[in-house]
């Protein structure tokens, strides 16, 4: 069999002329004359799904990744006739398919410049030893085209010049290159003549893109079984293209609580108790703050998920209740292999009620992981999903565990080739029975689902906190991932960096890394830097594995536990604007981090950039990612931007220098920004929030910035008990004015604001607010140049002299 688009076409199958046309509202299908149709759908003006079968009839249309609450709707359809093509147009694309081979070239419906076109396009192979297809397709790429995205892949931005294979995989200790590991997020980005569309493949069997690898103006894309289906997403801007694929599969479904936003800590592993304690009770006493900490596998009898340990952990409820009132939410892990064992509930309920998936002939699915052989409950079944849900019972509403981890659950098998299922594995695949070719990478989404319905269930009133390690896209629907296994190395810290960036624009931004490095030990420079890197993640935990030391922020000696203390603190600090990102993202799919390219596209520099990235829409941060540094060159975007450490302005467009000794790294802020702060406190919760703090970043011009916030945990917010704050802000020569829109029903629980100015021009004479002019000396505070007002204003003036 022919596993790829090898140039002579050995094997391969085409469509042939167009002999029927039909449309049925969006749904336009045409029919060739050896039985292929193509079906496309108009999902929105800028979205088009391209679907073929090469049997003259479509399977059942089902999907894991795309949400039932994507948007759809369009403002314009027409399609039209000439004798060559087929024409459809809406009010942002002009699709044309040939009316010979099937061969679609994509326009812009405002310019008609060319933005995507076929080059074989779509064309198949008969898979002799399984059935069914090889479908693949093939697009020119055009002058100057790069592409991005693809989820968890441990390489460079830009994925020209490079192939990928899809196939969710334990990946112990992968490096840079390894492919394919965890994740299968078949969605690509690409960009030429500033502008931008994406690719979503949604096929979930083994898949493969070529990005000019095989051939230099050619990107390729297919897999070993399934449909040719994928959604064509058209910006032009990059952010658009990101914003568009994350609503059709998903934006995460609850906000996760404030705390999930703090720091965790973790190891493989903690126990007993005592030394659970040891570790809580170190933070506090150091004054390191800490929301989170996780047990793995050995919190369990004999790794047997939904036990625990009776001689580690003779009394979990009331441990869990002690760390909850020091602050710490217990978070802990539970695997997908189920030990074989009679004696043993969990495995004797599975047994009995048939929820464990089977070979094709008939006989369990059976495999070794960490309790030994194991079965494995069918997560594509929706009855396994609610009893697995309804498992957390204990561990959730009796115990009062808070979050649950998901580990190998692409699924892993210990010592077999391939480290996973057979190919014959059957699914239940929600009724669309199939083999693990088909559900293996939707095995793990499918399980982190299930856990989610059950801590959604039994946290109420609280929101649900699920990590998994594998997934598939629309997993961010339900849970936060970190990168898996990753090692000590400074090349892991860039690779974490890429990842994370990659993740936010496949969709999924509750990503992080281990913090520190899983596997081997860092010295306290690199953990220093990795934690100033991973304070930037939206999912921020340190974790490692057991043999290689400690790997806790006092584990390296005072200096570098100072330095971990002040960026912890600082993320802390930041949590009100994480939060506000994350809300953003939540309800708009904007990604918590930008990768240069996807904040300025128009900016040909930032093309290739790295290791610069965007938090949020107003911090720029960049890692330092070598030993014994005392700063880094790095490229600053276009704009002007503050020196988050000395208030010095900078020019964007350029790379300049900029020193950071190991207690500092690169921070900047965009000018006109208002960034809000919340007081240091060692977990979410200590302390009321008695004043929020507002960094204000001067600008001569205007600047919007927003603050959301809401009860910290719980759905009320949902019901509209939010406060979202619109900040205008406009500064003159002599005068700046901010405009405050409060919307939401929540009250906050601090009545003042304390305006800290950056760059502030000129002296204040005087403040106006809401047209009443306040002498500037009764607003002072302690004789500096921050001011202490009310929360209430909706315009203030600060006049300068
Ligand atoms: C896997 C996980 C790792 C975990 C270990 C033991 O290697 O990726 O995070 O600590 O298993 O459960």
């Amino acid at each position: 069999m022919i596993l790829n688009t090898e140039l002579e076409y050995k094997g391969n199958l085409f469509p042939t002329k167009i002999i029927k046309y039909e449309k049925n509202l969006n749904v336009l299908s045409f029919t060739t004359e050896n039985g292929v149709i193509l079906e496309v759908t108009v999902r929105r003006d800028s979205i088009l799904r391209f679907r073929f079968t090469t049997t003259g009839i479509f399977d059942n249309d089902f999907s894991y990744a795309i949400t039932k609450y994507a948007s759809r709707g369009y403002n314009h359809l027409e399609v039209t006739e000439d004798d060559d093509h087929y024409t459809i147009t809406t009010s942002k694309l002009i699709c044309n398919i040939s009316k010979l081979d099937l061969r679609t070239s994509i326009y812009d419906a405002k310019d008609k410049s060319l933005i995507c076109e076929d080059e074989l396009g779509f064309h198949w192979e008969e898979s002799y030893e399984f059935g069914g297809d090889v479908v693949k397709m093939s697009k020119t790429a055009q002058p100057g085209e790069s592409y991005y995205g693809l989820g968890d892949k441990p390489v460079d931005n830009n994925l020209k010049g490079k192939r990928f294979e899809n196939w969710v995989t334990d990946s112990y200790a992968y490096g840079r290159d390894t492919d394919p590991i965890y994740k299968t997020i078949p969605f690509y980005t690409a960009l030429h003549n500033k502008k931008s569309y994406g690719i979503f493949f949604d096929n979930t069997f083994r898949s493969y893109f070529d990005f000019c690898h095989e051939r230099r103006n050619i990107s390729s894309f297919w897999a070993h079984g399934g449909e040719m289906n994928y959604y064509f997403i058209y910006g032009p801007d990059m952010s658009d293209v990101v914003m568009n694929y994350t609503d059709l599969t998903g934006k995460p479904h609850a906000m996760p609580a404030l705390w999930a936003l703090g720091y965790h800590q973790c190891k493989w592993s903690y126990y007993p108790e005592s030394n659970v304690k040891e570790i809580t009770a170190k933070f506090r006493e150091l004054q390191i703050p800490c929301d989170a900490i996780y047990l793995d596998i050995d919190y369990m009898e004999g790794f047997r998920c939904f036990t625990w340990s009776k001689q580690y952990f003779p009394d979990p409820k009331r441990m869990v209740k002690e760390l909850a009132d020091d602050g710490f939410k217990t978070i802990v892990i539970i695997d997908p292999g189920i030990k074989i064992d009679m004696d043993y509930s969990v495995f004797k309920e599975g047994l009995e009620k048939d929820y464990f998936c089977k070979r094709a002939d008939g006989p369990y699915m059976k495999g070794k992981v960490w309790p030994g052989e194991c079965y494995f409950p069918d997560f594509t079944n929706p009855e396994v999903r609610e009893w697995w849900a309804d498992l957390f019972k204990e561990l959730v509403e009796d115990i009062g565990v808070r979050g649950v981890w998901n580990d190998m659950n692409e699924p892993a098998v210990m010592d077999v080739p391939g480290k996973t299922f057979p190919n014959d594995v059957r699914h239940d695949y929600d009724g669309n029975q199939c083999s693990h070719r088909k559900a293996h990478n939707v095995y793990g989404m499918q399980m982190a689902r299930a856990t989610y319905q059950g801590l959604k269930k039994f946290s109420y009133p609280n929101r649900p906190f699920v990590i998994t390690r594998a997934a598939y896209s629309g997993t961010q629907r339900y849970t936060s991932s970190w990168t898996g296994d990753n090692v000590a190395t400074w090349d892991h810290l860039n690779i974490a960096n890429l990842q994370a960036q990659r993740m936010c624009m496949s969709g999924f931004s509750f990503i992080g890394s281990d913090i520190g490095g899983f596997a081997e030990q860092p010295n306290g420079e690199l953990y220093a830097r990795w934690i100033q890197l991973g304070i930037f993640h939206p999912f921020c935990r340190t974790h490692s594995s057991g043999d290689h030391g400690d790997q806790e922020p006092w584990a390296f000696g005072t200096t570098i536990t100072d330095v971990v203390r002040k960026f912890i603190e600082l993320r802390y600090q930041l949590l009100p604007y994480l939060y506000t990102a994350f809300w953003k993202y939540a309800e708009e799919g904007i990604p918590i981090l930008k990768s240069l390219v996807l904040y300025d596209q128009y900016d040909a520099q930032t093309h290739y950039r790295n290791d610069e990235f965007v938090f949020g829409e107003q911090i720029l941060a960049c890692p330092i990612t070598g030993p014994n540094l005392k700063g880094r060159r790095m490229y600053i975007p276009i704009g002007k931007w503050f020196n988050f450490w000395t208030d010095e302005v900078v020019s964007g467009g350029q790379e300049i220098w900029v020193d950071a000794d190991l207690d500092s790294m690169p921070i900047f802020v965009k000018e006109g920004a208002i960034i809000p702060k919340y007081p240091i406190q060692q977990y979410v919760g200590e302390k009321t929030v008695e004043e929020l703090t507002l960094d204000v970043y001067y600008k001569e011009g205007n600047e919007i910035s927003e603050v959301y916030e809401d009860a910290t945990d719980g759905y009320d917010y949902i019901k509209g008990r939010y406060s979202l704050r619109n900040f205008k802000f406009q500064g003159k020569e002599k005068e700046i004015i901010i405009q405050q829109h409060k919307s939401g029903k929540y009250i906050t629980t601090y009545k003042t604001f304390r305006l800290h100015f950056h760059g502030l021009p000129f002296k204040i004479k005087e403040i106006e607010i809401d047209n009443v002019i306040i002498p500037f000396e009764e607003l002072r505070f302690k004789g500096g140049t921050s001011l202490k007002l009310t929360k209430e204003f909706t315009e203030l003036h600060i006049i300068g002299e």
